[in-house]
């Protein structure tokens, strides 16, 4: 889990690698670096975060046209300076960026260990010295050579000072994009890398390679060698997306987008949305799949496919999906996913669409590796998220997933007007839980001084309480868990103490906010301090008040609360908040 971008043409290549990896640090911000030709490879890399390296070293400042750089997440080999990238060859004339794992790089690096002086513990130091060992006089013939003995994945950029005109780039299984630039080109683990000067793109496939110049552009098939036709994207992203605009944080900026995120998914042309959902009526199994955030996503949905469209919909971590599912050609996979990249998710779509289901996919990032093999593609809309805690693109997959069931349910002849309408109310109400920012950033401030948390609901809110606690996990590093309040009684509750708080989500008036009442009793039974998000009034000390909705819209509304409570915890405890520790944002190994 890495990124990688690389430019060849008339301009400063050092200088639009280097902004480019800043663009890519959420993939991974361990280690950077950057190789750049000018009449020799000149390398430049070491650890730390992009901004810290480039004060020590003068990283973007390399002399020549073309260059390559990476920014890691460390798989193979620790954080040093000697497995950051690029990775030069014995002779210094060739340098390798790669994202990806290589499979068989042990038994590779025992045969070249013979001949070559490999100086990282890297997998991807293989891939330059046999490029190294097949390098006659041409580097796109070394690279398809060294590719045909290669197993695992990679996204790869290669230079050469023998050919200095050209980047070999290839792709198996990690994201790749060709940006078409005035006056060079560019490419990148995703489109953010080149977005400032490129907004044509040309995404490469699996078993896909391509010979970059400053003035031109040649695919071709890894597998037959033979020229290929690729479409461009025309990307409608600005780059106003990935700028901060006075706030503190990325996270904070998002949590602020959502009323206009979730409008923008309620916007998306009817036609895509019912082209899928009448995939769904058809298919005899559906599975919703994702990981983290998205998977609490789909099991919010699966819900509303239950009580909405009185549909049996199944949410499956999609690393078990192979385990537990039960797909065939009768089965509809609709992966879940903001990146598009995630390694279980589109394992878990790529193993449904080998046993002959149909597979679909939501997904928010242009270009992307699942928009490229789903038969049915929802772009979500939410815009670039950048921030590595996901926000706004939570609350869009539920939009887009709730848009769904409705579709459904008009489909199977029910009526959802009611529910049209109050989901319509979404993006007001959720400007109003964004006003009382203040009181929540208090209740950050004098609630969350322990360090272990319960995060507790029911029903359709059992995943809001997963998310709420992974929140709170993933950037303050606490300890915190999420289940439903039923479950507590059956075991957890006996952690309850003075270390343990409890955080439940109550919707308005409903069977399930009164049997909630009397779990929180359970729990304040024993001394256990509780905060309750509450949609209706209720009787307690720590109480925060939201704005009334119905239970089934409830998650909408508490999203913004258990975002920003997690995102004031971490301010509060100085961590990064748009980079946590040892996390990056699209997970792309297993
Ligand atoms: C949590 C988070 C992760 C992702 C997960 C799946 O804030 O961001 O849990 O949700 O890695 O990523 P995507 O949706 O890109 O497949």
């Amino acid at each position: 889990m890495c990124g990688i971008t690389g430019y060849v043409g008339t301009g400063k290549a050092s200088r639009y690698v280097f902004e480019g990896l800043k663009k890519l640090e959420y993939r991974g911000y361990d280690s950077c670096g950057i190789a750049a030709i000018d009449d020799i490879i000149r390398v430049k890399k070491d650890t730390g975060m992009i901004d810290e390296i480039e004060e020590r070293i003068d990283l973007s400042e390399l002399p020549g046209c073309i260059a390559i750089g990476h920014t890691r997440w460390a798989t193979h080999g620790g954080v040093t300076v000697e497995n950051a990238h690029p990775h030069l060859d014995c002779s210094g004339t060739i340098a390798v960026v790669h994202n990806g794992i290589i499979s068989n790089y042990k038994e590779l690096r025992k045969e070249l260990e013979k001949k070559h002086r490999f100086t990282s513990d890297t997998d991807t130091e293989v891939l330059v010295h046999l490029i190294e060992e097949n390098y006659k006089q041409n580097l796109e013939e070394a690279v398809i050579n060294t590719l045909k003995r290669i197993k695992g994945t990679y996204a790869l950029l290669v230079i050469s000072s023998e050919e200095p005109d050209r980047i070999i780039v290839a792709r198996k299984e990690s994201p790749l994009l060709i940006g078409l630039g005035d006056g060079g080109n560019f490419v990148g683990s995703d489109v953010s890398a080149f977005l400032a000067h490129s907004r044509k793109a040309i995404p490469l496939d699996d078993d896909e390679y391509a010979v970059i110049t400053g003035n031109s552009v040649e695919v071709k098939s890894i597998i037959t060698g033979k020229k290929l036709d690729k479409d461009i994207l025309e990307i409608e992203l600005t780059e106003k997306a990935a700028m901060k605009e006075g706030y503190p944080y990325f996270m904070l900026k998002e949590i602020h987008e959502q009323p206009s995120t979730i409008t923008s998914a309620q916007n998306i042309y009817p036609e895509e949305i019912r082209t899928v959902a009448e995939a769904m009526q058809k298919a005899e199994k559906i599975y919703l799949t994702g990981a983290g955030t998205s998977l609490h996503a789909c099991e919010v949905a699966e819900y509303w496919f239950s009580k909405i469209a009185g549909k049996l919909v199944v949410a499956v971590d999609s690393s078990e999906l192979e385990n537990r599912a039960v797909v065939d050609n009768k089965t509809l996979v609709i992966g879940v996913t903001q990146s598009g990249e995630t390694y279980d998710t589109l394992s878990a779509m790529r193993f449904a669409k080998k046993m002959g289901a149909e597979i679909g996919v939501i997904v928010n990032v242009i270009g992307s590796t699942a928009t490229r093999f789903a038969e049915y593609v929802i772009m979500q809309s939410s815009g670039m998220e950048v921030s590595v805690a996901a926000t706004k693109t939570y609350t869009s997959q539920l939009s887009v997933l709730l848009r769904l069931a409705i579709e459904l349910a008009k489909l199977e002849g029910k009526d959802v007007k009611v529910i049209e309408k109050e989901f319509s109310s979404i993006p007001d109400k959720m400007r109003q839980v964004l006003s009382i920012e203040d009181e929540i950033k208090g209740k950050a401030d004098s609630f969350f001084n322990v360090s272990n948390y319960l995060f507790i609901g029911k029903g359709i809110n059992t995943p809001t309480a997963e998310e709420a606690a992974l929140k709170l996990k993933e950037i303050t590093y606490l300890h915190a868990e999420g289940m439903s309040a039923g479950l507590l009684k059956h075991g957890t509750i006996s952690l309850i103490d003075e270390n343990m708080s409890t955080i439940a989500f109550l919707p308005s008036d409903s069977e399930n906010s009164a049997k909630m009442l009397s779990n929180i009793q359970e729990v304040s039974a024993r001394d256990g301090r509780v905060l309750i998000i509450s949609q209706g009034k209720v009787d307690e000390d720590e109480f925060i008040s939201l704005p009334d909705t119905s239970e089934v819209l409830s998650p909408f509304i508490f999203s913004p609360v258990f975002q920003l409570l997690a995102y004031y915890v971490a301010v509060k405890l100085g961590r990064n908040v748009d980079k946590p520790r040892a996390l990056a944002k699209s997970v792309t190994v297993e």
